[in-house]
């Protein structure tokens, strides 16, 4: 099994950004520790991190046929970018949407996710574990659907 983990703008600042709404950890602990549960359960990770909405697409488009599902932290564009949820309804890959701060206890502007109705589920607020538990969360599935 091969899962692309994804992640939007300003989150190559993690550990540096707000570290009281994200806390302290980097972007590279995050994958550090995604490695060892994806190595834990016989499974290869490609990480893209990026600022740009049109690279964000092209790395959804060319995951199909590549890997079996998606993490996606997409940053500020989960709140309106069309053209983000229309790469996910394209390529029909399961998707799992991590927010690591508790964005429905935050701005208004934060609480309509564009991305969560073709997603396959949402993790919310858990701080960095969140992506941890996406891709569990996202194994349990693929392994349901060749069991
Ligand atoms: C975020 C929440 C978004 O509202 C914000 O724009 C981010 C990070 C989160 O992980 O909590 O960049 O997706």
């Amino acid at each position: 099994t091969s899962i692309l983990i994804l992640n939007g703008p300003n989150l190559n600042m993690l550990g540096k950004r707000e570290p009281d709404v994200y806390g302290h950890e980097t972007l590279e602990d995050v994958i550090a520790e995604l490695e060892k549960v994806a190595a834990s359960a016989g499974c290869v990770l490609q990480h893209v991190q990026s600022n740009h909405e049109g690279d964000l697409i092209d790395a959804i488009h060319q995951a199909k046929g590549v890997h079996q599902g998606i993490v996606f932290n997409p940053g500020a564009f989960t709140h309106y970018s069309y053209a983000l949820r229309d790469a996910i309804a394209a390529v029909s890959l399961p998707v799992i949407e991590v927010h690591i701060s508790n964005v429905h206890a935050r701005e208004s502007f934060r609480h309509h996710s564009v991305i969560a109705p073709v997603a396959l589920g949402q993790i919310v607020g858990l701080g960095t574990l969140g992506y941890q538990l996406a891709l569990r969360a996202l194994l349990h599935k693929l392994q349901d659907q060749t069991a």
